[in-house]
């Protein structure tokens, strides 16, 4: 690429970001350090100081940085603005007015610009496709999950979101009322449930369709990614990819992929790293290790672990004609407010105890949680996922009354160090483990409702 081109890409990146043109001095800095020369040199030749010429250029790079979103430095200043360069695309940006033709800019989190589409590219209404999504008949609180979610996707326009939690939490129903509430803001609105495992190729070609029904879709993955990634900055897109779970192996730590799978990786990769307008919402039962490497250094990147549904709860039992209101506190507690095994306990509770809470949780002596029998199978499903070591470790921490240290687990436990590191470290991925700090140690409890079923399963 001519130096004379990315010099003026530099100019059109500086000046979207600042409102100015680069400066004489800006501009000798770039030539010369494209052409390898040393600070000192270029200080030389215009009779200032090498700390003046170093500081004039570290702001600059803070500036490529801020725009490109990459850590900008005197060494890799020219390869990142060819390869931003050959990444172009049209937008206008319309923050400060500034027209950046064919320039694919993203500017800071903070002060990012409105993009505003190419008015033969923008749907005139959000084209929406939910696929197999379930519908949802009553929707309770959340606002604060649906208010943090909304900031991430909307304001902060994140890329990549993992919405994590335990089976039964809630989430698809959360990602669905989030979908209804934020879908003005999208040209495309899309779920898809990988409950079938479908293939990276599978999911790719199914995503493209809804964008080009009659184009041509690639063979090679790779360019069917970059297809997406293409419609991913045309149009601004919010993809709800539920069930992530399923891609991964069962009967293996948590987030690996299954042998063929591992494509997604790269998929979700791209997505988190490469600049574009539009969000993907991934759901799962366990965290992925992409989503876990990836939140520590792209700001573009969360996750959110969903938790009890709390006293908005009584509503699922009101729902269910439970009776003594008095108690459902306490029922809402023992099932740790979540709303598919507070629907299975209430229903057991209309059959068999006419609604009465109060003498549903009288006929527990144990103060431990009755796992009706779906809410047994629920947790099967659960449980088969996880490995020997994570098995054996379960079956450990059921039996502790109190929560207990990894040197105290260890003496209970015949693996070995790494593998019981990695069955925790698993288990924490997967929700089921409550880690909690005392001075400087980690105490551990088993998720109570787990706990009884391993208690149950394990104790004939
Ligand atoms: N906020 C809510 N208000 C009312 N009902 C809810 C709410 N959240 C969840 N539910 C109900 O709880 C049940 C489980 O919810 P959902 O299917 O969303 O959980 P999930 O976390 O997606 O579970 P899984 O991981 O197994 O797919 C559903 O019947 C749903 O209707
Ligand atoms: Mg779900």
């Amino acid at each position: 690429m001519e130096l004379k081109e990315i010099l003026r890409f530099a100019d059109d990146l500086v000046f979207a970001k600042t409102g100015k043109h680069l400066d004489d001095l800006q501009q000798a800095i770039l030539r010369e350090t494209f052409q390898g020369q040393k600070y000192a040199k270029i200080a030389q030749e215009r009779n200032c100081s090498e700390g003046y010429i170093r500081s004039v250029a570290s702001e600059l790079w803070k500036i490529f940085s801020d725009v490109l979103k990459e850590d900008v430095t005197k060494t890799n200043v020219k390869s990142i603005l060819e390869r931003a360069r050959f990444y172009n695309f049209s937008q206008t940006i319309a923050s400060d007015n500034a027209t950046v033709n064919n320039f694919n800019i993203c500017s800071k989190k903070s002060q990012l610009p409105q993009v505003t589409q190419q008015p033969q590219q923008t749907p005139t209404r959000s084209h929406i496709d939910l696929g197999d999504a379930p519908e949802i008949f009553s929707f309770y609180d959340r606002t604060h999950e649906l208010a943090t979610l909304e900031n991430w996707i909307v304001r902060d326009r994140d890329r990549l979101i993992a919405l994590l939690g335990i089976g039964g939490i809630g989430k698809t129903t959360l990602a669905l009322q989030l979908i209804e509430q934020i879908k003005t803001n999208f040209d495309y609105l899309i779920y898809r449930s990988l409950r079938f495992s479908p293939t990276p190729d599978a999911i790719l070609t199914n995503l493209l369709q809804i964008f080009s029904q009659e184009g041509e879709i690639p063979q090679a993955i790779e360019a069917q990614l970059s297809q997406l990634i293409n419609y991913l900055r045309k149009y601004r897109c919010l993809i709800v990819l539920d069930d992530l779970q399923m891609l991964f192996s069962s009967g293996q730590l948590a987030g690996q992929y299954k042998s063929g799978y591992e494509d997604y990786h790269l998929l979700f990769k791209q997505i988190a790293e490469v600049c574009h307008q539009s969000c993907i919402l991934l759901i799962s039962w366990e965290k992925s290790r992409e989503v876990a490497k990836l939140e520590r250094v792209n700001n573009y990147v969360h996750s959110f672990l969903l938790g009890s549904l709390g006293v908005a709860a009584k509503q699922i039992l009101r729902q269910h004609n439970l009776s003594d209101e008095e108690s459902w506190e306490t029922l809402i507690n023992a099932y740790q407010g979540n709303p598919l095994w507070l629907e299975f306990t209430a229903t057991t509770i209309q059959e068999l105890f006419r609604g009465n809470v109060s003498e549903f949780l009288e006929c527990n002596e144990c103060d431990a949680p009755i796992l009706c029998e779906s809410l047994q199978a629920q947790l099967d499903r659960q449980f088969q996922r996880l490995t020997p070591q994570e098995q054996a470790v379960t079956i450990q921490l059921a039996n502790q009354t109190e929560p207990v240290s990894l040197p105290q687990i260890r003496k209970t436990v015949e693996l070995s160090t790494s593998d019981l590191l990695n069955a925790m470290q698993s288990l924490g991925r997967r929700f089921l483990l409550d880690a909690k700090e005392q001075g400087k140690t980690s105490f551990f409890t088993l998720n109570p409702v787990l706990q009884q079923y391993v208690k149950n399963r394990f104790s004939h």
